[in-house]
């Protein structure tokens, strides 16, 4: 019998070495990469909900909204992938063996990400190991807060006469690129010299973003924004420009998750109207009677 899943509990107490799931051993196992979006459960895929609807199991990350667990089977395996039994951190290795072990029982495993499994998401890793495993894995692409963070602030990546492209970064290993020579740099961090800079988990290493931008060229006036929490309740925006955003986004607080975004498409939200308005629609505006605010006001070009 396989073990009942209970709502939005995680079954990472459970043994899965007691698991047997009836036709399900007759099945050949597979995982489903699934983009879970940005944060508002509407921007996950109608693709991806079909996976969620079929799951034996979910293995899903921190970032993931609770509310997309409800749309799993309530029998279904339910596995927080930054929690081991025992609420020890589980490292990427341990969550690559618990998807292969759940795929060699016949489960439909849906592995779930924030955003798009394959940016900074870790999902080429674990496609490599399931390929190594002998495990068929497919990817459902996501809507990735690269874009949609930016988007849902009125931000446009790319704009006629503005930008022509865009660059998304991880901050991550920024504070690793301390040597002052350049070419080092961009092999450590990318470069940073497209119109649009867009940076992930940059908001502990902000200064050394902000450092590492200004030294590919970017003007210290150029503008910036940070979209905390994006697309999910309590978002907010801060545009400072780009010398100055370390201090502003301290002083406001600004916390994780943000997206980062630096490039002259940051000053469009403001004849865009969008600082005006809420620009993006939301699980919680109702989509057939959207007030017309949500419209952004198009501007001549
Ligand atoms: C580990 S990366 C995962 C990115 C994810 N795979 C994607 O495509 O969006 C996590 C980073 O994504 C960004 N992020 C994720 N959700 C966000 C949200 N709701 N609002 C703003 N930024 C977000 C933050 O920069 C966060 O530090």
């Amino acid at each position: 019998m396989l073990l009942p899943g209970s709502g939005n509990a995680d079954s990472s107490a459970q043994p899965i070495s007691v698991v047997s799931h009836g036709s399900a051993r007759d099945r050949t196992g597979v995982v489903y990469l699934v983009g879970a979006g940005p944060g508002d459960p509407d921007l996950i895929t109608v693709q991806g909900l079909r996976c969620l609807h079929r799951a034996d199991a979910v293995v899903y990350d921190r970032l993931v909204h609770p509310a997309l667990l409800d749309e799993a089977p309530t029998s279904a395996l339910r596995f927080d992938s930054g929690k081991a039994p025992g609420h020890v951190k589980r490292s990427q290795e341990d969550t690559q063996r618990l998807l292969i072990r759940l795929a060699r029982r016949g489960l439909q495993v849906v592995r779930l990400k924030g955003g798009d499994p394959f940016v900074f998401g870790r999902g080429g890793e674990e496609a490599l190991a399931l390929t190594e495993a002998g495990i068929p894995w497919r990817v459902v692409p996501g809507v990735t807060s690269a874009v949609a963070g930016p988007a849902s602030a009125g931000i446009p990546l790319t704009h006629r006469g503005v930008a022509a492209s865009f660059t998304v970064v991880t901050g991550h290993r920024m504070d690793e690129a301390k040597n002052e020579d350049l070419t080092e740099l961009r092999s450590t961090t990318g470069s940073l010299t497209a119109d649009t800079v867009v940076g992930l988990m940059a908001v502990r290493r902000l200064d050394s973003f902000v450092a590492r931008c200004l030294a590919d060229g970017k003007d210290p006036d150029t503008p910036a924004a940070m979209v905390e929490r994006a697309t999910l309740a309590g978002s907010r925006t801060l545009v400072a420009p780009l010398l100055h955003l370390p201090q502003h986004a301290a002083e406001a607080g600004i916390r994780s998750p943000a997206t980062v975004v630096v490039g002259e498409v940051v000053a469009l939200r403001f004849a865009l109207g969008a600082d005006l308005q809420p620009t993006v629609l939301t699980s919680r505006d109702d989509l057939f009677t959207a007030p017309s605010h949500h419209v952004l006001r198009a501007t001549a070009t």
